[in-house]
């Protein structure tokens, strides 16, 4: 069972929590850092408090001063992803209810886990350094002192000093921008964000970047060289916005902006309130992966508004949040996508757990995460076997349209909250209090606290899915001799995600003689596709069917883009093939200095180069 505190933060909520923050600081790209002062006003949660702790991670702390008196602080030993604890004694004791501000002068490190930074030559337009934070889960200590925890929220106003040529953005509302009274050179931005937030939706970018205005509350921002293509790419951005708000309530965060990162950004997307970040491999040309958006769409609701108290909750904010999204394509392309995403959802359960193994612990959809970094833990568990509890409750209590009155209602009544998942089952009892029986005869236990696949399969409608599979079987099923039977108009018929569909269900299976990738290559042509989630997965297959033409092609794809869910893969399909274990290896080595810093620790993990996990070479 998980315990009762945040295992992955050292701050103490119910000793005092931190409603807001004022943020001032100075990106200085020369020495890599953020230096500045973080005010936290700070509420005591109980009598007679003479001690703040707030979590950091190689901050450099030059001075604490509470209510404008200077204050002792001591940082604790350092913890190998949790940071250090920054101990700080009040000059005077509080009171339960009582608030103090308690303002922390600090310095980032050029190091910091949450941030990348990039010289002019490593952007697309090659003239002006950049920078970005990613604070999930627990990196927001990296940039600033704080309760990093998700049990507390916090409104914040920020004033970020940057070089004239650049522009600063952050994750609240924009609140204009002035001269720096103190450098000629430099220009503050400011920043509102009203609505409170945890602190891992705190973030910050920082470049040459242009926008685009795509919809009514809507610009898409991008270096110079990718923001036509992003407007484009993003057009139905307000489309997704008013579905989700007429499935989920009322949009509160004002704006809801795009920005589009760098290639090494490590995620597909982060739902950082009123700018979502994303990678730039979304970037199809024909708005196949626009599911990503509506998923950081829908965090707006679940995550954003609604969030898990602790990392070991991490499923409530991404299996309501997969729901939400795969409810958007259902209103925006039809019922049958929806149930076709989803399957592809269950078939991506299915491979995970393959992999990580059925009696892994964290295969369990509330996972404990004491002593384990939540970076290790991220899978897509939370994500599926959250959706598939979630879909399997909504065939269970009499469909969509009934199972969304509860999704809206959890919302309504958790909005503004931290919550676990005993909240959210009380609720579920709660709402759906005439179905008790009907909800008895869910297996809780296994849905929640066992490993590997869940207990039922939920019902889905293969109509989409149908032709992948069936495409799949001819192919595992074919000898040397009937190859020729296969020809380009197998797949002409086949939507793009019908594409993606096919070669995950291909990578289910043992990997595939190398003659027959050598003739997908002849009929399909996929090695001239250029959509991220099919070319990943044609590489994957490629590699492994150990084709030796396929490693520099996998290795350009792995070191060009950053996305973990692509780049860690790739590498260790790389590093299990003999003919290219070593090439993994060197080109990671030469790599690193550049890649993210997440990126660079989970990928060294993965190749045994962490000291830790080492796996003896073969020969
Ligand atoms: N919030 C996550 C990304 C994340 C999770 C970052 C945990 C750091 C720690 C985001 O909403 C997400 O789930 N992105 C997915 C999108 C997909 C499920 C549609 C991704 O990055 O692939
Ligand atoms: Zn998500």
């Amino acid at each position: 069972m998980a315990e009762l505190e945040d295992p992955s933060s050292f701050a103490a909520p119910d000793c005092c929590r931190t409603h807001h923050l004022h943020l001032r600081c100075r990106v200085d790209f020369e020495s890599r850092s953020l230096r500045g002062t973080a005010a936290l006003t700070v509420r005591a949660e109980r009598d007679n408090l003479r001690c703040v702790v707030l979590d950091t991670k190689d901050l450099t702390i030059h001075k604490v001063v509470v209510n404008r008196q200077e204050a002792q602080f001591a940082l604790g030993q350092h913890h190998s992803f949790k940071g250090a604890p920054l101990e700080i004694t009040l000059p005077f004791e509080l009171g339960k209810g009582q608030d103090v501000i308690v303002e922390v002068s600090f310095e980032t490190s050029p190091r910091s886990s949450a941030l990348q930074w990039f010289t002019p030559e490593q952007t697309s337009g090659k003239r002006h350094p950049f920078l970005f934070s990613q604070c999930q889960a627990t990196h927001c200590r990296a940039v600033l002192p704080c309760q990093d925890t998700p049990a507390v929220k916090l409104t914040y106003y920020a004033e970020i000093s940057v070089p004239n040529e650049l522009v600063a953005l952050m994750s609240a509302r924009r609140d204009g921008d002035l001269p720096d009274p103190e450098e000629s050179t430099r220009k503050i931005y400011r920043f509102i964000q009203n609505v409170p937030i945890p602190s891992y939706l705190i973030a910050l970018v920082a470049g040459a970047l242009e926008s685009r205005e795509i919809g009514p509350r809507t610009l898409v921002w991008a270096e110079k060289e990718l923001v036509d293509k992003s407007a484009h790419e993003f057009a139905e951005t307000e489309a997704m916005l008013k579905t989700a708000e007429d499935l989920a309530g009322p949009y509160v965060w004002g704006q809801y902006d795009l920005l589009v990162l760098p290639p090494s950004f490590p995620y597909g997307g982060m739902e950082n309130p009123c700018l979502t970040f994303v990678t730039p491999t979304l970037l199809a040309g024909d708005r196949s992966l626009s599911n990503v958006i509506a998923h950081e769409i829908s965090h707006s609701w679940t995550g954003n508004l609604v969030t898990n108290k602790t990392w070991e909750h991490f499923w409530l904010n991404e299996g309501h949040t997969v729901y939400l999204e795969r409810m958007i394509g259902g209103r925006l392309f039809g019922e049958q996508f929806r149930h076709f995403q989803a399957l592809g959802g269950w078939r991506e359960l299915q491979n995970t757990i393959n992999l990580l193994g059925n009696t892994n612990p964290m295969t369990k959809l509330e996972i404990c995460l004491k002593e384990v970094d939540p970076d290790v833990a991220y899978s897509y568990v939370p994500y599926e076997k959250g959706f598939a509890l979630l879909l399997y409750l909504e065939q269970l209590l009499g469909g969509k349209d009934i199972f969304m009155g509860f999704l809206r209602a959890y919302i309504q009544q958790f909005a503004f909250k931290s919550i676990r998942t005993e909240d959210w089952k009380n609720f579920l009892y709660a709402y759906f209090k005439d179905k008790v029986d009907v909800l008895d005869t869910v297996n809780w236990n296994a849905w929640m606290n066992a490993a590997g696949m869940p207990p039922v399969k939920p019902t889905y409608d293969t109509t989409l899915s149908n032709a992948c599979s069936a495409l799949c079987q001819r192919w595992i099923k074919a000898t040397e001799s009937n190859l020729n039977s296969f020809s380009s108009a197998d797949i002409a018929e086949m939507s793009s995600h019908q594409h993606i569909e096919f070669l995950a269900l291909l990578l289910l299976e043992d990997p595939l003689p190398v003659s027959h990738v050598r003739q997908m290559q002849q009929v399909y042509n996929f090695n001239a596709v250029n959509n991220s989630e099919i070319r990943f997965r044609w590489l994957r297959l490629c590699i492994q069917a150990k084709w030796e033409d396929a490693i520099p092609l996998a290795l350009k794809m792995a070191t060009e883009q950053g996305r973990m869910k692509f780049t860690r893969p790739l590498f260790k399909d790389l590093y299990k093939f003999d003919k290219s274990r070593d090439q993994a290896i060197s080109v990671f080595q030469q790599h690193k200095a550049s890649m993210h810093p997440v990126t660079e620790k989970l990928v060294a993990k993965d190749l045994g180069l962490d000291g830790q996990t080492a796996k003896p070479l073969q020969t």
